[in-house]
């Protein structure tokens, strides 16, 4: 067994944050690895009873946001509030609930910025020293080390950025680069003196050493990097940049702005402040409380800015120290990390046009361990493991409870006995709330998953379907444990998949389930099961679905094709058995056209085939494909593709198709079809070559 540690949160009111995106760029799937584990762990925490509020914003200032705004012919602002409505989108699309999203670049930002800064600065901990720095005169501007490139001092490499050299991985000042060039216009910058603030954290060492110390919850091997860099002795922080510069001014400079690291942070500050405007109270209230935990998540790479600079920013000016940090790895796909700086690989709203979020959010919590570590992305295994975990042990569950009970008992649920399977279920139940407690999202997982296993078991072994007419006592004794065992499973689940949870509380007649109402104690009657969710379908036709973008239609392959022979069907009085040529080949098909068309009218009319769908057996008879026709009201009218030769391949207008092999009948059927002015249309797509003779708005099948 796993062992099991410590709550992070033991206090009745917590404030949770996950990083702030830069305003610079999509949501990528890498981003979502810390939202989504940070949205189920606040989630358990309120299902726990607890008053939690998750705060995060976008991240807003600095130097790429200024000049791609500039590039994109946009100002900062323009920029920013685009991107805040794109990614507030993507998050809520994959059911990460913020209680507030705010900006950096907000009134309350630049209040808390000023306040700090002025209590350093009035404890002595901010001074101005002259530095020298690389500035472009052709550009106007001071250039950041990501904005000048040269060759690496140490060992002559070219083409390296200003801080640290990719080959010899030396770090070193941008002046120091040999051959310097501005990567926006590629002069030559020059070296020119400023007047900067510096923090001083090098007095900071032992206050930060003592928080770690006396701090158990964190990782571990976070803090032991952590003291480290403390051991290797803490330089001085310089928190600010000169225009031009999208930020706040520093208070009595013309042109002297905050670093956006300085302010970044600030935002989760800033962030509890607009909640508290809308609900009431301060943010002091939340950050200068003995009530609250303070809990922030956030990604390896950015351990030195919150384990070093913001708890000594904050234990200086007067604010609580977060209760603790949850730092998570990187999402690793094959061997490229997927990170913020290298680009997105995958952005969020690709994943939404292909795969739903459940499958993602489940995925992920099943690859979160508490300690520090990467996650593996590899469709593949995606599609694997949640097919088999998610579907085949839980989501079947729930609806074979359900719906049994529907069938069978009237949908009428009794309470259940304590037993030796009570306990065994209980004593899981508490460990998965203990491995929520301490952000072990893939143990509380696995010990879900017992439950399910546990469930699966004895309704397999029971057999109610057979129980049912021999012992109808026994048979509601084994379908209402199993209904009782699928409510705990949806009130466990309700962190990672809120959204099917409640649609299974739906199918309970229940609402608002919290973990207080775990329990044997269900009884009454239940509505009708409904499906959940389906399995992710072979990632050829994702990855087809993925290429083709916007249309559904493009994923057809559809022909003109004239009918040879016909002749009906032995078994089954609907049907007709077609032969038809496709142009390069003959194929057998059978067809629904009985009812609607004299089978000796058949042969010779041309036709509209939809060439790459699954071939399948229509009562023992194989066939290759399917013709399209339109239905209104019951009638069936054939597709009519005598204006193009046999085996043209037809399309729609302006559409690269891009056929998916093996086109099941289930996919096929959510494409929209529908006849407008004779025409079959997609969207505002129109096929060419074919016609039918149907009214406006009949769908085509
Ligand atoms: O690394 C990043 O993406 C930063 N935008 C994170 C900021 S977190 C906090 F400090 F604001
Ligand atoms: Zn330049």
């Amino acid at each position: 067994m796993n062992s099991i540690s410590t709550p992070i949160s033991i206090k009745e009111r917590v404030l949770v944050t996950s990083a702030l995106p830069y305003a610079n760029g999509p949501i990528h799937i890498g981003h979502l690895v810390e939202y989504i584990q940070t949205d189920i762990y606040v989630r358990f925490l309120r299902l726990m009873g607890k008053q939690a509020i998750y705060c995060c914003a976008d991240d807003t200032h600095g130097t790429p946001i200024e000049i791609n705004a500039k590039k994109q012919g946009m100002t900062p602002e323009q920029l920013i509030a685009k991107y805040a409505k794109e990614h507030q989108q993507d998050f809520a699309d994959f059911q990460i609930r913020f209680d507030s999203y705010y900006s950096t670049n907000s009134d309350e930002n630049k209040h808390y910025a000023d306040l700090i800064f002025t209590r350093l600065n009035e404890k002595g901990l901010i001074y101005q020293k002259d530095i020298e720095l690389t500035y472009c005169p052709s550009c106007g501007r001071f250039l950041p080390d990501r904005y000048v490139k040269g060759t690496c001092p140490k060992c002559g490499a070219q083409d390296q950025y200003g801080d640290v050299c990719e080959k010899c991985n030396a770090a070193y000042a941008t002046t120091d680069l040999v051959e310097p060039y501005c990567t926006v216009c590629r002069s030559a910058p020059k070296r020119r003196t400023s007047k900067h603030y510096f923090f001083r954290l090098s007095a900071m060492a032992e206050k930060l050493r003592a928080w770690l110390d006396g701090n158990a919850s964190l990782q571990q091997d976070v803090k032991n990097f952590v003291f480290r860099w403390i051991d290797d002795g803490l330089q001085d922080w310089c928190i600010s940049r000169d225009g031009p510069y999208f930020g706040f001014l520093i208070p009595g400079e013309t042109d002297k702005y905050y670093y956006v690291w300085l302010d970044a942070p600030i935002g989760y500050i800033a962030s509890t402040a607009n909640w508290c405007r809308q609900q009431g109270g301060t943010a002091e209230d939340w950050w200068q409380s003995d009530d609250t935990d303070i809990v922030h998540f956030i990604g390896k790479d950015i351990i030195y800015f919150h384990f070093l600079f913001w708890p000594a920013m904050l234990m200086e000016a007067g604010f609580n120290l977060p209760t603790h940090l949850q730092v998570h790895g990187f999402l690793n796909m094959g061997k490229e990390k997927m990170s913020k700086s290298r680009g997105a690989l995958l952005t969020a709203r690709q994943y939404l046009d292909m795969l739903k979020p459940e499958y993602l959010r489940f995925y992920y919590a099943l690859n979160t361990p508490a300690k520090l570590a990467d996650i593996e992305y590899n469709l593949q295994e995606l599609r694997e493991r949640v097919n088999a975990e998610l579907l085949d042990s839980i989501v079947n569950y729930l609806h074979r409870a359900a719906s049994f009970c529907n069938r069978f008992l009237d949908s009428q649920v009794d309470a259940v006995q304590e037993d030796e399977t009570t306990h065994q279920v209980d004593a899981l139940v508490a460990q998965a709330i203990e491995h929520y407690e301490s952000i072990n999202l893939r143990d509380a997982l696995r010990a879900i998953l017992e439950i399910a296993g546990i469930g699966n078991q004895q309704f397999q072994e029971a057999r109610p379907w057979k129980l049912v007419k021999e012992d109808p006592d026994a048979a509601r004794a084994i379908v209402s444990k199993a209904v009782n065992i699928a409510r705990i499973l949806t009130i466990l689940l309700k962190p990672v998949l809120p959204d099917l949870t409640e649609r299974y509380e739906r199918i309970l007649g229940e609402k608002d389930l919290t973990f207080r109402d775990i329990g044997w104690h269900f009884a009454g009657t239940i509505n009708q099961a409904e499906p959940l969710l389906e399995k992710i379908p072979e990632l050829t036709k994702l990855q087809a679905a993925a290429t083709t973008g916007t249309s559904p239609a493009a994923a057809l392959d559809l022909r003109a094709a004239a009918i040879l022979e016909a002749k009906d069907h032995p078994d089954a009085d609907a049907l007709v058995i077609l032969k038809i040529d496709l142009g390069s080949e003959q194929r057998q098909l059978v067809a629904g056209l009985k009812k609607h068309y004299p089978v000796e009218s058949l042969p010779g009319r041309r036709i509209v085939v939809v060439a790459n769908l699954k071939p399948a057996k229509l009562r023992g008879v194989q066939s290759n494909g399917m013709l399209l026709a339109a239905d209104h009201d019951g009638k069936v009218m054939l597709v009519d593709s005598s204006e193009s030769p046999v085996g043209t391949p037809l399309t729609f207008s302006d559409m690269t198709p891009a056929p998916v092999a093996d086109l099941d009948i289930k996919d096929f059927a959510k494409i929209p079809l529908q006849v407008v002015r004779g025409k079959i249309t997609c969207e505002d797509k129109t096929l060419a070559g074919a016609s039918v003779d149907a009214p406006d708005g009949a769908n085509v099948r």
